[in-house]
């Protein structure tokens, strides 16, 4: 059977199946009819009618072939995947029925732009909901995974956060700025550098662009960027990528309550505009039903108290040595997680030692032992921010580089803005596949990332 269009019905106007706007036909009334061009996701082929879930990348539509349209060579072979220009009109879906949007393409015409195959080969063979993503064949098939709704919605709560983040920063008349990968100093600790030739030189792969960021408050003021940072994470965590994607902000004369009143903002801000988008807030509700936007104010914390709380449960709650928690303890992974389901609120946690903290961050003057340091704490992941003040002096940014063992030349262009003006100054780093973690429920940053990067995959 070859089929023709029948040049006799109206011209079909080309759309999407996000367009919610088309007429439906109902009853003897003709609704619009369309073309649109997508990919079979689900396939059912009865004797009298075959039945396609389109996606397009826009929503879902349900399409129904029946006829000599069902009995093709082409409809013979449709298989999950297939693209497809389909031409129909649009009709509300008669009582009783379910469909995406209570409509259906009912399908006058259609060609088959790139056939996919079945059997052995068919996509619902090499990616399975069944299986879980740490499974090495789903991790290979990433670009297969991310035709799936749990997938895709995540991308499309992802694009929605970023955009989220763009025009709050934009609103507060932030300066978007946009500093380099390619970096020659670090900013978190050595152990985690991913080092590479440049020329004749040594270089990494930025951990943080923060250093930088600080460097353009003079003339920009408050600035932000939305970059990658590198880490080379050497534990296989879920929380952990080695290549991430890094709100910063920097804030210029401010005081540490400042940043902490500022980052629940920003934090408050992003929830509320993404759930204001009423596709956005779907997609939300599928991945996590239960979630709702947190309350404020976020519960503050000082890392001292903390410690007394860990070791206030019953049990108490040990550390990596399995021993109760001493002032100066890194609070480990674990333990944070624990305490943050516990809790079950938002946390800034603030005030941590100095011993455990990067180079450049202001101790409090209150308590020289700790610095005005701050993470936010997210129930069911644990840190997704971390934050500070910045060392103001020349003299004691100099101490720090030497007690961290940093050589102060390949840092002049940082020293300098304490030479030149210096400020009371602070910001933080939100890694965006954490937030999405919290938002959409994912049990891993993994599933946050388009490609995730983690020790061991590079591919695809
Ligand atoms: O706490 P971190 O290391 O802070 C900084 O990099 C600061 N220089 C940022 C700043 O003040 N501008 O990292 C900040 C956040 C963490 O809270 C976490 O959300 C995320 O970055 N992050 C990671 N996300 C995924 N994989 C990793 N390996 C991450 N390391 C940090």
């Amino acid at each position: 059977i070859v089929l023709t269009e029948d040049a006799s019905l109206p011209k079909a106007v080309r759309t999407t199946t996000g367009d919610k706007n088309i007429k439906l036909g109902e009853g003897d009334v003709k609704g619009a009819r369309v073309k649109i061009c997508g990919r079979i996701h689900r396939l059912r082929q009865q004797k009298q009618a075959t039945f396609i879930t389109l996606i397009d990348g826009y929503g879902h539509l349900q399409c129904v072939l029946t006829g000599d349209l069902t009995k093709t060579y082409d409809a013979l072979t449709f298989a999950q995947g297939t693209s497809i220009a389909l031409f129909g009109e649009m009709r509300k879906l008669p009582d009783g029925a379910t469909a995406p949007d209570g409509r259906e393409l009912q399908v006058d015409y259609y060609k088959v732009i790139g056939s996919a195959p079945s059997g052995d080969d068919a996509i619902t063979n090499k990616v399975s909901s069944e299986k879980n993503m740490w499974d090495a064949q789903m991790l290979d098939n990433r670009h297969l995974v991310l035709r799936g709704d749990n997938a895709s919605s995540v991308m499309k709560v992802r694009s929605a956060v970023e955009w989220a983040f763009a025009k709050a920063y934009k609103d507060l008349k932030f300066t978007k700025v946009s500093p380099p990968a390619l970096v020659q100093t670090q900013v978190e600790g050595g152990s985690t550098l991913f080092e590479l030739p440049y020329y004749d030189e040594k270089a990494y792969l930025t951990q943080s662009s923060q250093l930088y960021l600080e460097t353009a408050i003079q003339s920009l003021g408050n600035v932000y960027c939305i970059e990658k940072s590198f880490r080379a994470e050497k534990s296989l965590t879920r929380r952990h990528l080695a290549e991430y994607a890094h709100v910063e902000a920097e804030l210029d004369f401010i005081e540490f309550d400042d940043l902490l009143d500022h980052i629940e903002l920003m934090i408050g801000t992003v929830i509320e505009t993404i759930l204001a988008d009423p596709e956005i807030a779907g997609y939300i509700k599928e991945l996590n039903p239960d979630f709702k936007a947190p309350a404020h104010p976020f519960k503050r914390m000082r890392y001292s108290d903390a410690i007394d709380w860990l070791n206030a449960q019953d049990p108490p709650i040990l550390n990596e040595e399995g021993n109760p928690h001493v002032f100066g303890d890194d609070i480990a992974e674990a333990a944070e997680r624990r305490m943050t389901d516990i809790i079950n609120l938002p946390i800034l946690l603030t005030h941590f030692p100095t011993a455990i903290k990067a180079f450049y961050m202001k101790r409090d003057p209150n308590d020289p032992r700790v610095t005005e340091s701050v993470d936010v704490l997210m129930p069911g992941v644990g840190e997704i921010v971390g934050g500070s003040m910045r060392m103001e002096g020349y003299e004691e940014l100099m101490a720090a580089y030497e007690r961290e063992g940093i050589p102060p030349k390949e840092y002049y262009w940082y020293t300098d803005q304490r030479k030149y003006g210096t400020s009371p100054h602070g910001g933080y780093g939100l890694g965006l596949e954490r937030f999405l973690a919290w938002v959409c429920n994912q049990h891993s940053v993994r599933t946050c990332c388009l490609y995730p990067r983690f020790m061991g995959r590079c591919k695809p």
